[in-house]
């Protein structure tokens, strides 16, 4: 591995696009090498998604300060669509819907752009199966395998982006866009959330199927329950813009059982939430 494999992030300074002020994310500092799967927890509002956002490239953020490299590359320079084009990939906490496209051209489309590489050739039409893109054929397999792979029925090809989706279908849908686009940087933000116990180990399953020593992953969850499924090699609590202590599995566990108030005290953090607001315990039901 050469240090150019691994996401480096270091500093990274983060705020709203419309208040550059005021800082969500204070100076970050992570590496990701690959095949390292780490896991990111904080409790609701210490910046999880703005650092998945900020790291795609969402428009709606400003980085005011820090660095992000990977694969030779100044990622903070770069479109979202080309973070995509060299292995990154976020899978949504809130997924939109987009009627009137069905999940199979989205996600061959996706793939298409992104077989394409950095510097797509013009004169290939990535949506023309014969100039350029997957065949039917091939694509057709890829998607069957995978969708075996997360227990979806067929007929999810079909239907409209995430239009009358549940919240489990969603996550589903985004685990599957994972499975055919083979990332090798990969962001899940809160693939848990939304899932009952029993989608819950199926997306695990399909999420650990593809683990390989070529992808890293950023794990986002607020909750440990996932990680009783996910093993990440390390785990980072997030909060207030910061990650406030690193360590391994036990660190999760021993958040399900106290919740972040006593770490985040630990670290001589004032919040100003009472700790039921901060407890790690499972979801009574399912969120959305
Ligand atoms: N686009 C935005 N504009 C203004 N405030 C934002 C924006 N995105 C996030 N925030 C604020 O930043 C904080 C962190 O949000 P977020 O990253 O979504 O946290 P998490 O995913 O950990 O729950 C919250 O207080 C949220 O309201
Ligand atoms: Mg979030």
């Amino acid at each position: 591995m050469t240090t150019s494999d691994q996401l480096i992030i270091r500093d990274l300074r983060v705020a709203p696009i419309g208040a550059p002020e005021h800082e969500i994310l204070k100076g970050i500092d992570l590496t990701v090498g690959p095949g390292e799967v780490h896991a990111i927890m904080g409790p609701n509002g210490s910046g999880k998604t703005t650092l998945a956002y900020a790291l795609m490239g969402h428009p709606a953020y400003v980085v005011t300060g820090g660095t992000v490299t990977w694969k030779g590359h100044n990622l903070l320079k770069m479109s979202p669509d080309k973070r995509a084009r060299i292995g990154m990939f976020l899978a949504f906490q809130y997924p939109t819907a987009i009627p009137g496209l069905s999940v199979a051209s989205f996600i061959r489309s996706a793939l298409n752009a992104k077989r394409g590489g950095l510097v797509p050739d013009p004169s290939i039409d990535p949506t023309d199966a014969i100039r350029g893109g997957i065949s039917m054929g091939d694509f057709r397999r890829k998607m069957r395998e995978k969708m075996a792979l997360l227990k979806v029925d067929e007929a999810f090809a079909s239907r409209y982006v995430n239009e009358g989706f549940s919240g489990g279908e969603k996550k589903r849908l985004e685990m599957l866009q994972m499975a055919v686009l083979e990332p090798e940087m990969a962001i899940l933000d809160e693939t848990d959330s939304g899932l009952d116990i029993d989608a819950l180990r199926i997306v695990a399953e399909g999420v650990n199927a593809m683990l390989n020593p070529a992808m890293g992953v950023l794990l986002i969850t607020h909750y440990q329950r996932l990680l009783n499924y996910i093993k990440p090699d390390v785990v980072h609590v997030l909060a207030l813009g910061r990650i406030v202590k690193t360590g391994g599995r036990d660190l999760a566990l021993r958040l399900e059982d106290e919740g972040y108030g006593p770490i985040l005290r630990e670290e001589g953090l004032e919040i100003d939430v009472p700790d039921e607001a901060l407890l790690v315990a499972e979801p009574v039901e399912a969120a959305r």
